[in-house]
């Protein structure tokens, strides 16, 4: 292992001390591991049949072909290294009393919340089974499933409105809502689904620009291929935004999240309700 460690310039030899260490690719390959485990852990199986069966007639439906836990596993790492210190803090200026964080993953920032906020509720939802049933075991391990709940549901199917959340956090699967509902629906079916809502805050990584530099091109192009895979758009800048000024949505803020490309923070408020 240390040899092919060694051979993909990952550690570097110091012959002269008998020691070794990171390369600077060995970091950078470190830094960006929660996209490694997110692509070939949580798609491998999808990429190795991108040249035969999801080129076929009749593809097979990708979901069969995804690791979810290790999706929700690599979003976690992307997070913890690149997003939470900037979320967390302007989770705080919100005030919020009752989360609801769409598609939770293993519930990673819901722990962290509630570790932060004492008085805080959530709930996390997820496709996922597997990631639910962990997070459910693991807020039962840490004392909180009094204010912690998950379920594994999908989201385009509640079966009640939620009415105690004031805050929704959707963080990396935006993109599957503009999927499923245009910019102008996706108003209307939060008032449905969360009547209190006061805030709802928004992280993801948008359709590549033209702005993007060449500095990492593994990310953009893993990121752009694995979506083309499963046939999922990914939306602009400009759909976000529209999706979160509309129908009694204000846009409060919009900002790019540095480290990983493409990928920005919205936070809106409910002004009025149409
Ligand atoms: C990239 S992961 C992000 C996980 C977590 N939010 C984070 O930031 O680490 C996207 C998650 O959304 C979930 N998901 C996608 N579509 C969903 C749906 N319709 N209903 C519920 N969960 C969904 C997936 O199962 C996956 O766990």
């Amino acid at each position: 292992m240390f040899r092919h460690l060694h051979d993909w310039d990952i550690v570097q030899l110091e012959r002269t001390t008998d020691s070794f260490s990171l390369s600077a690719r060995g970091i950078n390959f470190l830094e960006n591991i929660g996209f490694f485990v997110w692509a070939m852990a949580g798609y491998g199986r999808l990429i190795r049949t991108a040249g035969s069966d999801m080129l076929s007639a009749e593809p097979p439906d990708w979901r069969t072909l995804r690791d979810g836990y290790s999706v929700s596993r690599g979003s976690r790492l992307c997070n913890e290294r690149f997003i939470d210190p900037i979320f967390q803090s302007e989770f705080t200026k919100l005030g919020a009393q009752c989360v609801a964080d769409l598609g939770c993953g293993d519930g990673h920032r819901l722990f962290s919340l509630a570790k932060d906020h004492p008085d805080l509720r959530g709930i996390g939802m997820d496709l996922d089974s597997t990631s639910i049933e962990l997070a459910s075991a693991k807020a039962e391990r840490e004392n909180v499933s009094s204010r912690l709940t998950f379920i594994s549901k999908d989201i385009f199917r509640l079966p009640h409105p939620y009415p105690d959340v004031d805050c929704v956090i959707c963080s990396l699967m935006m993109h599957d809502i503009l999927g499923h509902l245009t910019c102008a629906d996706s108003p209307a079916w939060l008032q449905k689904f969360f009547p209190s809502l006061q805030h709802i805050t928004v992280v993801d990584t948008l359709q590549p620009d033209e702005h993007i530099g060449s500095s990492t091109p593994i990310f953009i192009n893993g990121f752009t291929l694995i979506h083309a895979l499963m046939n999922v758009e990914l939306h602009p800048r400009t759909a976000y935004e529209a999706a979160l000024s509309s129908n009694g949505l204000e846009l409060m803020s919009s900002r790019e999240i540095s480290g990983i490309p493409s990928t920005w923070m919205f936070i809106a408020r409910v002004e009025k309700w149409n």
